[in-house]
């Protein structure tokens, strides 16, 4: 049996001694939002109860579904490199971009060329230089392959959209039928819904239909995402079988806006003669006792032609 767990959104990093005059109009909007709202929202103190909740698991891997920062500042990718390395190692933690890190068109190598090993596939890989060089990526860990895709690009101001883009998509199909080909459980991570009306307008993936496609086609066990800062539970039929559709909260906020309070997801998958047995425990923050409890739980079957 395998273990893992997804945290999101985290917003981790503080823009304290940023002077808004200094940034161009995307960041400086996302500035003002973080000064007004953001930095009240998403606490130190949650995500220090977070890991101190997550030293509680045996996992074969984290997955932090984007949205580490505010405005993709490279302090900001600096402070989240930091917290990625008291997570754990880049063996034991995937990351994935969201549209906050990916604000304004930046110099790879003051940015994401940080969070490379986070970020990469298993064994040797060409030196990245962009996303898309290095997305879709794969792990294997035991019975599952963790595919993840990038929907961070920069947008125009006020627009908090992601797109999984051409190239990724064009890739995204070998991978899938390769995995299921060597009977591996196949969860997709990527920082939007996939599913229409998740997400208002302006926070949609512009490129989910092609998205879904791929995966109804192709197949995959689990899909994961994060972005709105709420959990929910959905399905998506593929031609292989139903596969669940998954979002967690963000996993630093007090809820403060209507959101949800912090949360995040522990998965147990096991092989079983009908395919595969998916267990689901949520864990959420208590803001009283600044802890984080177990939740609903769930446990699916998800049946599978024998290979
Ligand atoms: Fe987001």
């Amino acid at each position: 049996m395998q273990h893992f767990a997804q945290i999101s959104d985290p917003h981790l990093s503080s823009l304290e001694g940023v002077r808004a005059r200094d940034l161009l109009s995307k960041r400086a909007l996302g500035y003002l939002s973080w000064s007004r709202r953001r930095r009240f929202e998403h606490r130190p103190e949650v995500l220090a109860a977070l890991r101190r909740d997550l030293d509680r698991f045996e996992l074969d891997q984290l997955l932090v579904t984007g949205d580490l920062t505010h405005v993709g500042l490279p302090l900001e990718f600096r402070q989240a490199l930091a917290w990625l390395q008291e997570l754990g190692t880049p063996t034991e933690v995937a990351v994935i971009p969201g549209n906050h890190d990916a604000s304004v068109p930046t110099p790879w190598q003051d940015t994401f060329a940080l969070w490379r090993d986070y970020m990469a596939s298993d064994g040797p890989t060409a030196t990245p230089d962009s996303l898309t060089t290095l997305y879709p990526s794969l792990r294997v860990r035991g019975d599952i392959a963790f595919i993840g895709l990038s929907t961070a690009c920069p947008k125009p101001p006020f627009m908090a959209t992601g797109t999984v883009g051409p190239e990724q998509l064009a890739r995204l199909p070998a991978l899938l039928d390769s995995t299921a080909a060597r009977g591996l459980f196949r969860v997709v991570y990527l920082h939007h819904s996939l599913l229409p009306g998740k997400d208002t307008w302006r926070k949609r993936l512009t490129d989910a239909a092609q998205v879904q496609q791929v995966l109804t086609r192709h197949g995959a066990e689990l899909v994961l995402n994060g972005h709105g800062h709420r959990g929910h539970y959905d399905e998506l039929a593929t031609a292989q079988g139903m596969a669940p559709v998954i979002a967690v909260p963000s996993a630093s906020a007090l809820g403060l806006h209507g959101g949800n309070t912090a949360g995040y997801n522990c998965y147990s998958v096991e092989r079983c003669d009908e395919g595969w047995e998916l267990a689901i425990g949520m864990r959420n923050y208590r803001t009283g006792s600044d802890d984080f409890v177990a939740g609903e739980s769930k446990r699916i079957n998800l049946r599978r032609e024998p290979r």
